[in-house]
């Protein structure tokens, strides 16, 4: 059964990778989130996408050089206007912390592929661990040597690597890497890819699927997954479907 992923949450709808878009995700009905992952100044891994806090915050800088308590005095929802000011941006525990008490898939993206954070990947695999959610996590990058260092951390936990273009027979990469998962941008994933990789047991789940026709096309090809800024309209196919 394909699972559908609240991309930032629901990204669509709501400030993105906000709690209040995590629990939206959830509420209307999504198999996960998807989260991203940088680390403080300080070194608090925290959920925002980019580099910056420039696009989705009130303040401006590198992530990198700002402490968690100087993040969390922004608002992480000041481009919506009816949610200004209702959330900041969330650490990895306050997440995980909520997560831990439900059931849901978690994908957690390491977004060090610019930047290289100092033991990333130790930090958030101890929290996970101490969430007790080893076995409903994914963690995914595109920096794929960070995957390995994942891998070497602990055998576990499910990785994944994140394509954004098309490779030559990629479930035969993502063994190299000893992952258990591909997440290919949504046009590099057409239905021999989604049958081939999943055939050689890599599990196939695409980014970001917002249209209809390709959502239609992966609940077809009975793909693992994929991840939607609009988890809302992906159970209303889905159901359709099924
Ligand atoms: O993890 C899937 C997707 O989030 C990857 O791209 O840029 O939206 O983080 P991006
Ligand atoms: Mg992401």
């Amino acid at each position: 059964m394909t699972k559908i992923f609240g991309h930032r949450g629901a990204a669509g709808t709501y400030p993105e990778n906000t709690m209040p878009s995590f629990k939206a995700a959830i509420d209307f009905g999504a198999d996960g989130i998807e989260l991203d992952v940088h680390l403080s100044k300080d070194g608090v891994p925290v959920v925002i996408h980019d580099e910056t806090v420039d696009r989705t915050t009130n303040g401006n800088g590198f992530v990198k050089d700002l402490t968690f308590s100087q993040l969390k005095t922004l608002d992480a929802c000041c481009r919506f206007p009816e949610y200004t000011g209702i959330a900041g941006i969330p650490s990895l525990e306050e997440v995980l912390s909520w997560s831990g008490t439900s059931n849901f898939l978690v994908n957690i993206e390491l977004k060090n592929d610019r930047i290289q954070y100092e033991n990333l990947e130790e930090k958030v695999i101890q929290q996970i661990f101490t969430h007790n959610m080893q076995n409903r996590v994914i963690l995914s990058s595109f920096n794929h040597d960070s995957l390995m260092r994942c891998r070497s951390i602990s055998t576990e936990l499910e990785t994944a690597a994140l394509i954004s273009e098309r490779l030559f027979e990629p479930w035969n990469y993502a063994k190299t890497l000893s992952a258990s998962g591909i997440h290919p941008i949504h046009y590099a994933a057409d239905q021999q890819v989604i049958f081939q990789s999943q055939a050689n047991g890599i599990q196939v789940r695409p980014f970001t699927v917002n249209d209809d026709t390709t959502m239609r096309m992966l609940f077809r090809s009975e793909c693992a997954g994929f991840f939607t800024d609009y988890p809302e309209k992906a159970l209303l196919l889905k159901k359709e479907i099924i």
